[in-house]
């Protein structure tokens, strides 16, 4: 495993990390706890020291999880989680209805996208309650919103920094321009945006500014949420609840494709005795300013088979035969 710094913080993390909202359960069809907690043993064992979750993977769920298996290695871990998601409370921009299994207009539960400086305090304290920590290694803001100014929820970051409650500080989902905002208002350390083979558009956008600005890239659903690993056969079906159900990116057809785009990197997977999960994460990170790549997993199966790819070094002929076949796919489209 190599591990890279988490931008201007220093703190080293492995570049493949372990991505904790399938445990959470909610928007994945449920969640087993005790697997799960394997899954992140192993992924620990296995070299992976970067974890991300989040309050909202399953309104709690996932952070609980997360705190129960790190409990007797908390020191083995960089333990990253967000703000700016709450449902205990209507503050800032309204964003979705949900019930107990995904997103519904009918919904019980109203999610707010909000980071106002006093909300991130409470939410911290839930989070730390959660994970059974006194420290985040890393907060990120979540997604953005329109009613706090960034200068604001920055100064209540770099705050809580020096209050040791959280180490470095992170956004996602956020524009060039908003992380402008934040770097004039504090340090920022991290991107963290979606990302991967079908889904470039942060070459042009996001990965040019933190190359520039040597802010860590941690690229999320960098598997398509497991379209990429080659293994969501035609007959695959997800459970009810699972985000994946009824989404285009997994209809039968587009299965199909992702399958024949796959099938042209069968040469290079070879030569290196890769899975196609283990080639497309080693891709992510070896493309300019990506850092790191969070991987989602559930299983420990899974979480060893990612982890391997996070010693790969692809050549520049590879990656360049790679991208010549990812362009032509795109243009296809
Ligand atoms: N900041 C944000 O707004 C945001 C948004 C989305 C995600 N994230 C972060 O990024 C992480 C990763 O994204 P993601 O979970 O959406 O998608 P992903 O990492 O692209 O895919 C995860 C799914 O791929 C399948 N998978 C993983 N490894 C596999 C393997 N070796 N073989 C076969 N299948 C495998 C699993 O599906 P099964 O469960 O079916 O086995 C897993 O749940 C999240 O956990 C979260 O930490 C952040």
């Amino acid at each position: 495993m190599r591990y890279s710094s988490l931008g201007p913080s220093g703190i080293d993390a492995s570049i493949v990390g372990f991505g904790a909202w399938a445990i959470g359960g909610w928007m994945w069809g449920g969640t087993d706890e005790r697997e799960s907690i394997r899954a992140i043993h192993k992924a620990i064992d296995h070299g992976i020291n970067l974890i991300d979750t989040a309050p909202v993977y399953g309104f709690g769920v996932s952070e609980e999880i997360v705190g129960k298996a790190i409990k007797d290695r908390r020191d083995k871990v960089v333990l990253a989680t967000k703000c700016g998601l709450i449902w205990h409370r209507e503050q800032g921009d309204f964003y979705f209805a949900t019930d107990d299994s995904h997103p519904s207009k009918s919904g019980g539960r109203k999610v707010y996208r909000c980071l106002a400086p006093e909300s991130i305090r409470d939410e911290v304290e839930q989070s730390l309650r959660r994970l059974q920590t006194d420290r985040i290694d890393l907060l990120q803001t979540h997604w953005q919103e329109s009613t706090t100014p960034i200068s604001d929820t920055m100064q209540a970051l770099m705050k809580l920094k020096q209050e040791g409650k959280i180490r470095a500080i992170g956004c996602s989902n956020a524009t060039p321009e908003q992380m402008d905002e934040y770097r004039r208002a504090g340090e920022l350390d991290t991107d963290q945006e979606r990302y991967s083979m079908l889904d470039r558009k942060h070459e042009t956008e996001n990965l040019p500014y933190v190359a520039e600005h040597q802010i860590a890239f941690l690229a999320y659903s960098p598997l398509a949420q497991g379209l990429l690993t080659g293994k969501v056969g035609p007959n695959r079906v997800f459970k009810e609840g699972d985000q994946r159900r009824n989404k285009d990116l997994f209809s039968v057809e587009n299965r199909r494709r992702i399958k024949e785009l796959l099938g042209h990197f069968q040469a290079i997977a070879d030569k290196h005795n890769l899975t196609m999960a283990q080639l497309t994460i080693a891709w992510t990170v070896a493309q300019h300013g990506c850092t790191h790549a969070l991987v989602g997993a559930r299983r420990p199966a899974q979480v060893k088979e990612n982890a391997a790819a996070g010693s790969v070094k692809l050549s520049e002929n590879e990656l360049m035969e790679m991208q010549a076949t990812i362009d032509a796919f795109a243009d296809s489209d």
